[in-house]
């Protein structure tokens, strides 16, 4: 396993999120959504460096089949928390191709949120396809399949502590 991105290095990004939402999001008492399971561990250190009140929801989709983009997106669990009104912050792993964001965007939308904002540690340009507005983005990554830190290749790897690119690649 090659190492792309340190756990310090992580770690000191998302002290930087945690400081900017704080400020951001002041006295707006934000919820923070999950997109499982890719972002449980960003979401699990992200929200202990915020200060400011906020609530935490998650919702599960299904969208990958392995490395490959299957470009069919569904909600396989749902939020328990009322949007409408709210300030919404989405966090997310990673940014391949903006499908699944996308998809999960237009769904939050029509809950009318008072603001929806995305917070992805990842970003993977080179395969876009959907124009997706990135309001906080962690790391600018090459188009290479990427593991650890809650990221997986067929469900194995979420628990390194760094993120890193498999061998095959
Ligand atoms: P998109 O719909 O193509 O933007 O894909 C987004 C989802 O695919 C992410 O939430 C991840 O779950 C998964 N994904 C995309 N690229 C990678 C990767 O390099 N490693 C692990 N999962 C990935
Ligand atoms: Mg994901």
């Amino acid at each position: 396993m090659k190492i792309l991105i340190k756990e310090k290095d992580i770690l000191k990004k998302v002290k930087e999120f945690g400081k900017q939402l704080n400020h951001d999001y002041e006295n707006s008492n934000p919820i923070l959504i999950g997109v499982l399971k890719g972002a449980f561990v960003f979401m699990a250190d992200l929200l202990r460096e915020i200060e400011i009140p906020i609530e935490v929801d998650f919702l599960s989709i299904h969208s990958y089949d392995g490395k490959k983009s299957s470009g069919v997106v569904r909600i396989t669990h749902d939020l328990s928390l009322n949007i409408e009104d709210r300030a919404v912050i989405l966090v997310e792993d990673i940014i391949d191709t903006g499908r699944t964001i996308n998809y999960i965007m237009e769904n939050l939308k029509t809950r009318k949120p008072r603001s929806l904002a995305i917070c992805a540690l990842l970003n993977k340009k080179d395969n876009r396809v959907m124009n997706v507005r990135l309001k906080y983005v962690g790391f600018e990554i090459p188009n290479v399949f990427v593991v650890g830190y809650g990221l997986d290749y067929s469900n194995k790897y979420r628990n390194l502590r760094y993120i890193g690119v498999a061998d095959d690649e």
